[in-house]
């Protein structure tokens, strides 16, 4: 039986800047994948040289039969100096927007998707007393290219960035890089103040509807620990998307579950059906996210914003996003507010220091930069233009 989704609905693929453009020299993940080299972090590099190729990426996905592309703009090559802007790049992310428009593909813009500028870091980052003004100043001259942009993503994850840079906080300490930390709860007010120094800013200006992402850990109660289980999920979880009550929209970002003991969040053990990152194959995680955001944010409409697979076997990609869209179809069903669904990703692309964890929809050689699309790409895009499972 074919299940349809509500007229409108968005269904694309998702990507950020720093995992795709290349030669991002000015951002404050640059420098950190020179420094933690001995660690085993590998270079962004060119990544896929999207920067000047996301026409034909864009061009994949329309005649693929998808109606809409998340895409991140780079701070760190907005402005390279503090106060300074390059109209020079502005065009070039305008020039984006309507390329996505000419296609027919609906453009979900996210302002700020892990990285900022080297200067930025230097002061201090988000720690830093002027961080939230920094990132309005950025965030007002973004708004000059949103024209006709109607969904704009402020921060990607601020309860996942909130946990990074308190690790990195702790290692500037003296201390180990924390494992299954909570979000540093300063960093992570921080966001909030910042996305609600932006928000009503961006709508006023643009006329888009405004949001952020959360991350979704799908967390379950361990027998006992119904306690424990609700404290972390407000901190790394509610927290966050209590702030989306105020927003237009809320990104839900969904890609396994994770237990909850008396301890906290249960360390993931190794196990054949891992994925490529070392998570547990959860399928159904997509449902327990959307059910929970429901719950916390009531009647805001809701975009999955992600969600996704690494694995290297695309059969299980495409097993994998058919339990979660029915489950987000089942949601749509019991009233949920769905707008769109972006998977995670267009392309395989730099994870965040590892190249080995396989997201993509596309494979791409990394020497020639040829594109070559996998069997899901053309399986998700006929959901797409179907508007049905
Ligand atoms: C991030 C992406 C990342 C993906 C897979 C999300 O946390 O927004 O940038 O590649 O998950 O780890």
């Amino acid at each position: 039986m074919s299940r349809s989704f509500p007229s409108d609905f968005l269904w694309g693929a998702a990507t950020a800047a720093h995992q795709v453009e290349g030669n991002n020299l000015n951002s404050d993940w640059w420098r950190l994948e020179q420094l933690a080299a001995d660690y085993g972090v590998q270079p962004s590099g060119d990544a896929l040289d999207s920067y000047h190729r996301y026409g034909e990426d864009m061009r994949l996905l329309a005649e693929a039969g998808y109606n809409a592309y998340r895409f991140s703009i780079e701070w760190s090559r907005i402005e390279p100096l503090p106060g300074v802007f390059s109209r020079a790049e502005l065009a070039h992310y305008r020039r984006m927007i309507d390329t996505a428009v000419s296609l027919g593909l609906t453009p979900v813009v996210t302002l700020h998707h892990f990285s900022h500028p080297l200067w930025f870091e230097e002061r201090g980052a988000w720690l830093a007393e002027d961080s939230v003004e920094a990132f309005t100043r950025y965030v007002e001259q973004a708004c000059s290219i949103l024209d006709g942009v109607e969904w704009v993503v402020t921060i990607n994850e601020p309860n996942v960035l909130a946990i990074t840079h308190g690790g990195q906080r702790q290692v500037a300490q003296g201390k180990p890089y924390p494992m299954n930390a909570l979000p540093d709860q300063e960093i992570g007010d921080r966001f909030i103040e910042a996305h609600r120094s932006v928000a009503p800013m961006i709508r006023k200006l643009t006329g888009a509807k405004v949001g952020w992402t959360v991350a979704n850990q799908a967390l379950t109660p361990t027998p006992g620990n119904e306690e424990k289980f609700a404290e972390v999920r407000y901190l790394i979880e509610d927290k966050y998307l209590d702030v989306s009550r105020d927003d237009d929209f809320l990104g839900v970002q969904s890609y396994t579950s994770q237990p909850v003991d008396a301890n906290g969040i249960v360390p993931h053990p190794e196990h054949p059906d891992n994925t490529i990152m070392g998570w547990a194959y959860r399928p159904d995680a997509l449902g327990i996210a959307l059910r929970h955001t429901k719950e916390v944010v009531g009647d805001v409409p809701i975009l999955v914003t992600e969600n996704g697979i690494a694995t290297a076997d695309d059969e299980r990609r495409i097993a994998y996003t058919t339990v979660a869209l029915n489950d987000m179809a089942d949601a749509i069903e019991n009233g949920i507010d769905i707008r769109g669904y972006l998977h995670w990703s267009l392309l395989d692309n730099f994870e965040w220091g590892h190249w080995e964890p396989t997201f993509g929809l596309i494979a791409v050689d990394r020497e020639t930069f040829e594109r070559h699309p996998k069997p899901s790409f053309a399986w998700l895009g006929k959901i797409a233009s179907d508007n049905a499972l």
